[in-house]
């Protein structure tokens, strides 16, 4: 999505489509008085006249206006002023680009900058503003013969009404449309049906934007012979009853002024379909375990966001990626396996296997001596008891890196929730026969299944996202979500804002 920044009366700019937001109340705002002044209080009359109820996400499209340059004028209500925060601000935006992309318009002019929500500035509603207009006009068609068609929408021109914020609203709007369009790749590689996105097809997405690079990104991909050469036995037992072979994908971002800085680790969980293997699943809704490799997705999501914001960061992206299926060579409940750390486990139940192959994978972030790694899985349907669809679970053995997450999550509209990762709960994995169980019973399920994760992650500060509830929704609006791309974005940029308060650089 392009974007554009303007700070000339809203009544003389030339667009297709002006979009106004309006509180309940009828008090204006700054940009929304200069129309009313400009149209014969044309605004002002249709709250009064209750022609408009300016409830939270109504709509009301207005084919022209007299003295406004705009062709078109799009009413967007606030609802109640007081309750204007973060997510009535995020819906009456999700309303107002719905509408927007089911339009004839290729551009747009909005006036969300002057919305009062919290203390968020300008940059950050410009922010949103782009995140939501990449958002709405995303389609997944491919399979459709006689898809609906496209949204024509290709510019959003943010009006502001002080000269000062411009920048600061092109800084935001950059971000925006970066993580909007990351959110949308995620969204895409998690609809993909099993048949289509499997680890073969994931290594060669990342293959193509290491080559789309420019040479920012550096790809290397382990097939099953190198991961039997290094040992990555319990990744490499999820994959044994499946005719697609498993792959370890690693991209590599170097965007710090110093090469040798510690990166930033994500790695996601790619299992591309999981039947549960020999313990497998009951049928209903089974096809949504294409969504298993959503953790994988939003890696990818958010290395093409970095890529399209370059912070001065290092950042190294890990996906391990599996079919978890049942055949006469798949893992049986009772095997046990070797990890690539050495530690031997028993696999009770072959349905938890996202542990398995992300164990190796959090292994090998070992070399790269990391300043942090963040795991990100759907990794339990625990994490949906515990946590419904709202908020992402998250673990960790580092409350700084914990308490970094909760808050990039709160500034990207993203949120996660923090869980205990104590001590008490890790015997739920001892095992009569191997060094653990991959399997903890039934109490607190997302807990023990990152208990499991955290034996192999002692030598960095470690976080385990959990988004089995968050990464897609179900029934007539199934789809991947792209969450947490958002989160995981701002993370990285946070990181960049620290580094640069340690070398003093601006
Ligand atoms: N991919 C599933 C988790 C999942 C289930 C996510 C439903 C979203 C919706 C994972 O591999 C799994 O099967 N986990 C098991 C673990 C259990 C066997 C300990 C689960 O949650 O039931
Ligand atoms: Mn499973
Ligand atoms: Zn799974």
């Amino acid at each position: 999505m392009e974007f554009t920044v303007q700070t000339a009366n809203p009544a003389k700019v030339e667009t297709a489509c002006l979009v106004v937001p309006v509180f309940k109340d009828g008090d204006l705002l700054p940009a929304a008085a200069k129309l009313d002044d400009a149209s014969e209080r044309l605004i002002g009359q249709l709250i009064e006249r209750g022609d408009f109820s300016a409830g939270l996400g109504n709509v009301q499209m207005i084919p022209f206006a007299p003295g406004v340059s705009g062709e078109r004028l799009l009413l967007v209500g606030l609802g109640e002023r007081d309750k204007c925060n973060e997510a009535a601000f995020r819906k009456a935006l999700d309303a107002a680009f719905a509408t927007l992309a089911k339009l004839p318009v290729s551009d747009a002019a909005a006036a969300f900058t002057d919305v009062p929500v919290g203390e968020h500035g300008c940059a950050w509603k410009a922010r949103m503003t782009l995140e939501a207009a990449e958002r709405a006009i995303y389609r997944f068609v491919e399979f459709k013969s006689d898809p609906a068609p496209a949204a024509k929408l290709e510019r959003v021109t943010l009006l502001v009404g002080d000269g000062q914020d411009a920048e600061a609203a092109k800084q935001g709007a950059r971000i925006g449309a970066a993580i909007g369009a990351g959110i949308n790749v995620t969204r895409t590689l998690g609809n993909l049906p099993g048949n289509v996105c499997t680890p073969r097809y994931l290594a060669e997405q990342a293959e193509a934007l290491g080559k789309g690079s420019d040479g920012a990104l550096e790809v290397e991909i382990l097939d099953e012979e190198a991961l039997e050469a290094l040992g990555a036995g319990s990744l490499l037992s999820v994959g044994r009853g499946s005719a697609e072979p498993s792959r370890l994908i690693v991209m590599k971002y170097q965007g710090a002024d110093n090469p040798d800085d510690a990166p930033h680790v994500l790695v996601g969980k790619g299992i591309t379909f999981d039947t549960g293997g020999i313990s497998l699943k009951a049928g209903e809704a089974m096809d949504e375990m294409k969504f298993d490799m959503c953790g994988a997705a939003s890696v990818f999501g958010t290395v093409n966001a970095v890529l399209a914001i370059r912070p001065k960061i290092n950042l190294v992206a890990i996906v391990a990626a599996a079919e978890n299926m049942p055949d006469g060579l798949a893992t049986k409940p009772g095997d046990i396996i070797k990890t690539l750390k050495g530690l031997t486990v028993e696999v009770l139940n072959t349905d938890a296997e996202g542990r398995l192959v992300l164990c190796d994978a959090l292994t090998y972030a070992e070399r790269f001596q990391p300043a942090s790694v963040v795991d990100i899985a759907t990794l339990t349907g625990a994490a949906i008891i515990a946590l419904g669809h709202h908020a992402t679970g998250l673990l960790s053995n580092d409350d700084d890196l914990a308490l970094d997450l909760l808050e990039a999550g709160e500034t990207a509209w993203d949120r996660a929730w923090h869980l205990p990762l104590w001590e008490e709960y890790q015997e739920q994995l001892d095992s009569n026969f191997a060094d653990l169980a991959n399997i903890g019973g039934r109490p607190a399920g997302t807990i023990t299944a990152a208990c499991f994760l955290s034996r192999f992650a002692d030598q960095f500060p470690w976080a385990h996202l959990d988004i089995a509830g968050t990464a897609w929704t179900s029934g007539k609006q199934k789809g991947a979500s792209g969450r947490p791309v958002g989160l995981l974005t701002q993370y990285l940029l946070d990181r960049e804002a620290d580094a640069e308060v340690e070398t003093g650089d601006e």
